[in-house]
C-alpha cells in the first residue's frame, strides 16, 4: 500500500472484531461526505472486512436505493477510479431501515438486522433534536446492550448549545448507556497534525523544558476558512462560531497543546489532563467580555477572486441577525506553567484563505547583543500547520552571509507530504476505527465537554447582554479591525493570514 521506506514494517491499525454499524440520519450530508467514504477507505485498506452498514432514516429509501446512493458518493473525487468490483463488494454490505426516530416498529425492524451481530455501533448523525428519541428507543428495544459483544454509540456535534443542554444530553445518554459506551466525536482530534501535537511535545526532549511561561511569550491558534456558511445558514443561525468551532475543535487543539505531560497514553490519563486545562482557564466574566473577546460578521466582499455574499444575504439567515461568523479570544490559564502567557484564538468564515495553525512564539534571549545591527531577527516561532500544507516549521535567527553581522529569521521545515507521502488518513477513518477497537482516547469524556461548556456559556451570556453592534469584516479579509486590539494591547501582532 505504501512504498515509503520510513513506513516499512510499521503496523497501521488494530483489527476490529466483526461488527454492524447503524447510521441514524444516513440520508444526510455527513454520511455522503464523510462516513461512507471513511468506511469504504477502511475496507479498501483491509482494516475492516467482516461488517455491515445499516442506514436508518425517515426517507423511504430501500436497501437498493441506499446502495445506489452510496455508489454515487463513491463515484466522485478520491474514489472515482477504484475498480467497480471493489465498490460492489463494499456496497453489498449496506442495508437500510426506513422509519421515524420515535417509532418502536422501526427499532424492531432494526433489531432483526443488527442482532445477527455481537458487536454493534450506532452513529448519531441526525439533528440533535432527535438524539433523545434515538437513545430512549435503543434502550426500550434492548439494543443498548449486547451480552455477547459490545454496543457503542458515537454522538456527533453539536453536543448541546450551552452548559445546561449539554448536561441534559449527557443525562439522557447515561440513562441508557454506561459512559464507556458513549463516544462523543470531534473530528479535529482525528486529524494527524492535531495528534502530532502530543508526539511533538512528548516524544522530543527539547520542547518540554521550554514549554512554560519562562520561555514562551504567547500562543496563537488560528482556524480560518475561506468559505462562508453556504447552504448551512439555518444551522449557523442557531450556532455561530463560538459554538460551531471554539467549544469543540479549537479546545481540542488547545488542550493537547497546554496539558501537563501524561504518565501514559491510556484514555483516562489523557482526558484527565485535558479536563484540567479547561478547568484552569480564567473565566471571562460579564464585565470583561469585550476586553477578552471580539465577535465579527462578514459583509459582502471579494473572496478568492470572486464576489462573495455578506452573511446577512445568505439563505436561511435573518436580515437582522447578530450571529457571529468570526471570533477572536484572549485567554489565560491560571496555572504555574502558563501564568501570564496569553493564548490568542482566531476563527472565522469567509476569511482571506483556508488555514489552520498553531504558532508558539518564544521569548527573546535575555541579552540582545545583536539589537544594534541593521537587522536583529525576531522571536523564535514553532508553527504547527494543521491544514493545508500539513507540517511543522521552526523559525530560528541566522547570520546573513557577508562581512557584516546581520541577522534574519529562517525556517526549518517538516512537511508531511514530502516525508510520509500520501499516508495521512481522513480524521473519520481513524476515529471510527478507534471506536471499533474500544479506544476512547480521542473521544470527549463527559466532564471534558461540561468543562468546556462551563467556560463558553459565560461568554455567551456576556454577549447576550451586550447591546453593541457586531463588528463587520469584508468577505476575503483577515477579520474585523477590532480584533487587532486584543493582541496589540500586549504588544503582539496576529500572524499574517
Ligand atoms: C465543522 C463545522 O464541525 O467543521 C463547520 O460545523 C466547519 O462549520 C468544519 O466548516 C471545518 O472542518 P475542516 O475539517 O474542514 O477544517
Amino acid at each position: 500500500m505504501f512504498s515509503n521506506p520510513l513506513l516499512d514494517g510499521l503496523q497501521f491499525a488494530k483489527e476490529p472484531a466483526p461488527f454492524v454499524i447503524t447510521i441514524f440520519g444516513a440520508t444526510g450530508d455527513l454520511t455522503r461526505k464523510k462516513l461512507v467514504p471513511a468506511l469504504f477507505s477502511l475496507f479498501l485498506k483491509g482494516n475492516i472486512s467482516q461488517f455491515q452498514v445499516v442506514g436508518f432514516a425517515r426517507r423511504p429509501w430501500t436497501k437498493e436505493s441506499f446502495q445506489a446512493e452510496a455508489a454515487s458518493m463513491l463515484a466522485v473525487g478520491h474514489y472515482a477510479h477504484v475498480p467497480e468490483a471493489q465498490k460492489k463488494a463494499f456496497l453489498e454490505k449496506l442495508d437500510f431501515v426506513s422509519s421515524t426516530f420515535d417509532d418502536p416498529d422501526g427499532y424492531a425492524r432494526l433489531a432483526k438486522v443488527v442482532n445477527a451481530w455481537d458487536n454493534k455501533v450506532y452513529y448519531m448523525s441526525t439533528p440533535p433534536d432527535d438524539y433523545e428519541n434515538i437513545v430512549r428507543n435503543l434502550g426500550a428495544s434492548g439494543l443498548n446492550k449486547s451480552p455477547s459483544g459490545y454496543s457503542r454509540v458515537i454522538v456527533e456535534k453539536p453536543f448541546g448549545r450551552d452548559l445546561a443542554t449539554a448536561r441534559e444530553l449527557n443525562d439522557i445518554l447515561s440513562s441508557q448507556l454506561e459512559e464507556s459506551q458513549i463516544y462523543r466525536i470531534d473530528h479535529y482530534i482525528g486529524k494527524e497534525t492535531v495528534q502530532n501535537i502530543l508526539v511533538l511535545r512528548f516524544a522530543n526532549g527539547i520542547f518540554e523544558p521550554l514549554w512554560n511561561n519562562r520561555y514562551i511569550d504567547n500562543i496563537q491558534i488560528t482556524v480560518s476558512e475561506a468559505i462562508g456558511v453556504g447552504t448551512r445558514g439555518n444551522y449557523y443561525e442557531k450556532s455561530g462560531t463560538l459554538r460551531d468551532m471554539v467549544q469543540n475543535h479549537i479546545f481540542q487543539i488547545m488542550t493537547l497543546l497546554l496539558m501537563e505531560p501524561p504518565n501514559d497514553l491510556s484514555p483516562d490519563t489523557i482526558r484527565t489532563e485535558k479536563v484540567k486545562v479547561l478547568r484552569s482557564l480564567r473565566p471571562i466574566t460579564h464585565k470583561d467580555v469585550n476586553k477578552y473577546t471580539v465577535r465579527g460578521q462578514y459583509s459582502a466582499g471579494i473572496s478568492q477572486g470572486k464576489t462573495a455574499k455578506g452573511y446577512l444575504q445568505e439563505d436561511g439567515v435573518s436580515p437582522t441577525s447578530k450571529t457571529e461568523t468570526f471570533v477572536a479570544l484572549k485567554l489565560f490559564l491560571d496555572t504555574w506553567r502558563w501564568e501570564g502567557v496569553p493564548v490568542f484564538i482566531r476563527v472565522g468564515k469567509s476569511m482571506a484563505r483556508r488555514m489552520s495553525e498553531v504558532a508558539v512564539t518564544f521569548k527573546q534571549p535575555p541579552l540582545q547583543i545583536f539589537k544594534n545591527q541593521a537587522s536583529d531577527g525576531g522571536n523564535n516561532q514553532l508553527v504547527i500547520h494543521i491544514q493545508p500544507d500539513e507540517g511543522v516549521s521552526f523559525s530560528i535567527n541566522a547570520k546573513i552571509p557577508g562581512y557584516l553581522t546581520q541577522v534574519r529569521p529562517v525556517n526549518m521545515d517538516f512537511a508531511y507530504g514530502n516525508t510520509f507521502g500520501e499516508a495521512t488518513p481522513e480524521a473519520y477513518e481513524r476515529l471510527i476505527l478507534d471506536c471499533l477497537v474500544g479506544d476512547s482516547t480521542l473521544y470527549t469524556r463527559r466532564d471534558e465537554i461540561e468543562a468546556s461548556w462551563t467556560f463558553i456559556t459565560r461568554i455567551l451570556q456576556g454577549w447576550a447582554d451586550d447591546p453593541s453592534p457586531l463588528p463587520q469584516y469584508k468577505a476575503g479579509s483577515a477579520g474585523p479591525e477590532e480584533a487587532k486590539e486584543l493582541t496589540s494591547s500586549v504588544g503582539v501582532k496576529w500572524r499574517k493570514l
